[in-house]
């Protein structure tokens, strides 16, 4: 039977958890709820994106080179405006800016908080009715509080994360986040607008049975990643081998399926992608604090913790794998091996 709680909204949990600590000011309170708000925007678009016309591309193209979709830009407005005329942040890095943006008014250069963040997760399956996202992660700034925000803010390590998570815009519409005391996951009631607890304390299975990587990539992955696929698709009933492959291309659908039933995502150096697709600042870094919080291991498949990497640029790309320790411990032993 399923698990019963008290229908706790995401508003009173996060107060809640603000109360377990004496000093908190309530900002990142207000923050996360901000951020819930906007989410709930952006869903009702997501929602409407077979109905209006807001479909198909904008014709631009963003800093990484690749065509933004009307609902990257909205999306990457959304929160904009929403996190601009919030008091809590300072400034914003998006997927979809070149640079990071500062916060102006008065108010905002208050704020003690930066949020790095991809807008619109899985762009590709905009146009065909799959599951996106929206991945987030909150840090508190290094300048100077009163004055406007500076690139070092956004260069933080992922260890320094206050905050992160993202939203799934999937059969529901689920807002996943962790303070660091564990992970946390709410469902949208839509009759009503309003995230509910549903899932309380997530917990990633040691070893799970499902590895997502894009596998048309396969000729061009490094040899250790080649092996590993070979693993995963071997006969061994003890292991429970062959294992099952899945493969959204939403980093946020695939990490979600993979964190609650057990699983494995890679996206590891490709030819054309020679250190790798993701982003570390605001999809890899934040997915990687999850996923420690739930109980895995995000690494760059060559034992370098994801949360530990120097970070020189807000668009840095990273290799990431990213899920049940067992697995991506395997996954790490094939790499090394033919390093
Ligand atoms: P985005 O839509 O924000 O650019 O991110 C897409 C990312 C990630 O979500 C997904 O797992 C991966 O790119 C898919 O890439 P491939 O199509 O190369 O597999
Ligand atoms: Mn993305
Ligand atoms: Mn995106």
């Amino acid at each position: 039977m399923a698990k019963k709680f008290r229908a706790l909204t995401l508003g009173e949990f996060v107060v809640a958890q603000q109360n377990a600590f004496p000093y908190a000011t309530g900002d990142l309170t207000r923050l996360l709820n901000h951020i819930g708000i906007a989410s709930k925007i952006v869903n009702r678009e997501v929602n409407m994106a077979g109905l209006v016309d807001i479909l198909g591309e904008t014709g631009k193209e963003n800093i990484q080179g690749e065509q933004v979709k009307k609902l990257d830009d909205y999306a990457n407005e959304q929160f904009k405006l929403i996190l601009g005329s919030s008091t809590e942040v300072c400034g914003l890095a998006t997927e979809e800016e070149k640079e990071s943006v500062s916060f102006e008014s008065d108010l905002s250069r208050e704020g003690k908080y930066i949020v790095c963040m991809d807008p619109l997760d899985g762009s590709s399956n905009i146009d065909v009715n799959v599951s996106i996202g929206t991945v987030f992660c909150i840090y508190r700034r290094i300048s100077e509080v009163g004055t406007a925000s500076e690139e070092k803010d956004f260069l933080q390590r992922g260890t320094e994360q206050v905050a992160a998570g993202y939203v799934l815009y999937g059969s529901s519409t689920m807002l996943v986040y962790t303070t660091g005391m564990g992970v946390t996951g709410f469902t949208l009631d839509p009759s009503i607008g309003e995230y509910f607890l549903s899932h309380r304390k997530i917990n990633m299975p040691d070893l799970g049975t499902t590895y997502s990587i894009n596998e048309g990539n396969y000729i061009n992955f490094p040899a250790g990643v080649k092996q590993y696929i070979k693993y995963c698709q071997e006969n061994d009933l003890s292991t429970h081998r062959p294992y099952t492959s899945r493969y959204i291309g939403s980093l946020v659908a695939d990490f979600h399926r993979n964190m609650l039933k057990g699983g494995i995502y890679i996206y590891p150096q490709t030819k054309a992608h020679p250190e790798g697709k993701l982003r570390l600042t605001y999809e890899c870094n934040p997915i990687a604090f999850l996923t420690e919080q739930s109980g895995g291991i995000a690494t760059d498949g060559m034992g370098n913790r994801i949360l530990e990497i120097p970070v020189t640029s807000i668009h840095q790309r990273v290799p990431f794998f990213a899920g049940s320790p067992e697995m991506v411990k395997l996954a790490e032993k094939y790499m090394k091996i033919n390093s």
